[in-house]
């Protein structure tokens, strides 16, 4: 199939697509813009060509989140998301869990994701295998599982949440015991937040785990009234320290509610410059925490998605049936209340 190459970054160019450079150009120089610019427009012409919709996470880079995502939002919301386009196409700009997720729900529309390798630490430190064990272990207890696994993983689960969802998740199902995997942060977290006792499994995000309280307590002492949003894949002596814990668009939310002067958000890099576009008047500490999951995710291979309709994502009709219900058992729980 033949490559569309992006035109150059003509006059024209730059004047068709200064609307979009002036929402981003706090975070973005002249010179990176010049190199995204040409891509975003060839991406826009390809998606309304193929009736193709982007979804984004909140940790995708400025120039994907603002300049070619038609929905963005956390693991939850894309999901929610997911289930409502009307597009023919779906191309995921996150990691692999989340793509699946979307094919789960639209298993007859195409799902791709720009770079197959795009994974995540949580996902790959369990197995259905592992799920299995455990059954076997805690007979009759219910699995709770996070969204960051695999199809086979939500496959062998009762029921699935998010960051935005878990205690609520974990709530609804009226027991007083449940297995939570695999992300022994969260899970710890959860159960902090309610009566039920909770199971965990030993994965960790690679990146939320890189951070400290001892961090923490240094910005505050840098920064004199700072504000501290982290996020639950933490581990707990950063949350102890943090004024709000939740989703990345709970964080979101609660920003625009709260509008402190300056914040800290303690999660993924991309996140604040995303935030800062939303809201200029707010002041951000960035601490750099990089996923390289999420970082696989470029323009270039965004615009090759589209024009190759690869990577396209599948799932064993199977494992999808039963790894289906647990992802829907999640929707109808929905969001938590300010997660
Ligand atoms: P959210 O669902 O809060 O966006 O988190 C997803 C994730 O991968 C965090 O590392
Ligand atoms: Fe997975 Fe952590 Fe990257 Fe989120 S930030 S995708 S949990 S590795």
């Amino acid at each position: 199939m033949a490559t569309i190459a992006p035109q150059a970054y003509t006059p024209e160019l730059a004047a068709e697509l200064a609307p979009l450079y002036h929402r981003v150009e706090d975070v973005m120089t002249e010179v990176e813009w010049a190199v995204h610019a040409p891509y975003i427009a060839a991406i826009r012409e390809l998606k309304a060509r193929h009736n193709a919709v982007i979804l984004a996470h909140n940790y995708q880079t400025p120039e994907i989140f603002h300049g070619v995502a038609d929905l963005t939002g956390d693991s939850l919301g894309l999901a929610q998301q997911a289930v409502q386009t009307e597009a023919d196409i779906i191309v995921l700009c996150g990691v692999h869990f989340m793509a699946e997720t979307a094919k789960l729900l639209n298993p007859h529309k195409t799902v791709l994701i720009p770079d197959a390798d795009a994974g995540c630490s949580l996902a790959s430190s369990i197995t259905a295998a592992d799920v299995q064990a455990m059954r076997q272990r805690y007979p009759g207890v219910p699995v709770v599982t996070y969204v960051n696994t695999s199809a086979a993983v939500k496959a062998e689960s009762d029921i699935c949440c998010t960051s935005a969802n878990a205690v609520a998740v974990v709530e609804s199902l009226g027991v007083d015991r449940v297995m939570f995997i695999p992300d022994q942060y969260l899970s710890h977290y959860v159960s902090t937040q309610t009566d039920v006792e909770v199971i965990p499994w030993a994965g960790a995000c690679e990146v939320h785990e890189r951070f400290t309280g001892d961090e923490l307590r240094m910005y505050r002492e840098d920064h004199d009234g700072i504000y501290i949003l982290a996020h639950p894949e933490c581990p707990q002596d950063v949350l102890a320290e943090a004024d709000f814990v939740g989703s990345t668009a709970g964080m979101v939310r609660h920003l625009g509610e709260k509008r402190p002067s300056h914040v800290v958000m303690v999660t993924e890099c991309s996140m604040s410059d995303n935030v800062a576009v939303e809201f200029p008047e707010i002041a951000f500490v960035r601490p750099c925490n990089l996923c390289p999951h999420m970082k696989r995710i470029t323009l270039p291979k965004i615009l090759r998605a589209l024009e190759t309709r690869q990577h396209e994502v599948t799932v064993d009709e199977a494992v999808a049936v039963r790894a289906r219900q647990a992802v829907e058992r999640m929707l109808a729980v929905g969001r938590q209340e300010g997660k």
